[in-house]
């Protein structure tokens, strides 16, 4: 049995990009490495804490001491998160694709000589954060949502937390070089506040993440 102040405590996490498929063979996606949410997935299984990992296509290794669900797309990602409920706390850290092509074929598209390309035709995605902080049964005590800004940082984490229905916004300036960098300055904006961390490697954000969700479950 698990010790620690997390232990008894189940938690979800997501983390890296999704891909949305626009054939067979190509996909839209984005640049997320996985390295914060894994990181955050790993401190949380350190404090005691079960922890789901579902996560999209990432180079990262598997955290140890965690259970991890691969999916592709972000209807998969909620389908996945949704499964794995109930849980105490779910911190969503995956870069999700807003938008997925409205067709999928099931050929390869052609490229037809003479003929100028072809559109894609996007839709929205499901909000996963969103959804699962506004569940009408299984809402989790706490659910903690990201926000990568790249200006007024503060002003727009604040505006996200309401708008997402969410407890807290780690949010980070990724103006730099914090896509896929080892790095990350982050702002914990709660209900009380704003807390302006220091720029800190992944590895630390996610341990003082995971002592703050360890007090409140204190
Ligand atoms: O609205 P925006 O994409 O900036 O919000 C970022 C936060 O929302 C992150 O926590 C991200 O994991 C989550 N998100 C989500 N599903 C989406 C889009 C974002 O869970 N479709």
């Amino acid at each position: 049995l698990s010790t620690g102040p997390l232990a008894g405590r189940h938690v979800v996490v997501t983390s890296g990009p999704t891909q949305e498929a626009i054939d067979p063979v190509r996909f839209i996606a984005n640049r997320s490495s996985g390295r914060q949410g894994h990181a955050i997935a790993a401190a949380l299984a350190a404090l005691g804490a079960r922890v789901t990992l579902v996560c999209g296509p990432v180079a990262v290794p598997d955290p140890a001491g965690v259970t991890v669900v691969r999916i592709e797309s972000a209807r998969d990602m909620l389908a996945a998160v949704e499964a794995a409920l109930p849980a105490d706390a779910a911190v969503f850290a995956a870069a999700v694709a807003d938008f997925r092509p409205a067709d999928v074929g099931t050929q390869k598209i052609k490229k037809v000589p003479g003929a100028p390309p072809p559109g894609i035709t996007l839709v929205l995605n499901p909000d996963i954060l969103a959804t699962i902080a506004r569940h009408a049964t299984q809402r989790p005590r706490l659910v903690v949502g990201f926000a990568a800004e790249t200006e007024t940082v503060v002003p727009h984490a604040q505006a996200k937390r309401l708008r997402k229905g969410c407890d807290w916004i780690v949010a980070n300036d990724v103006s730099g070089d914090v896509m896929g960098g080892a790095e990350n300055a982050v702002h914990l904006v709660t209900a009380e506040g704003v807390e302006d961390w220091p720029r800190l490697p992944k590895e630390e954000v996610a341990r003082r993440l995971a002592a703050r969700i360890a007090e409140v479950f204190a």
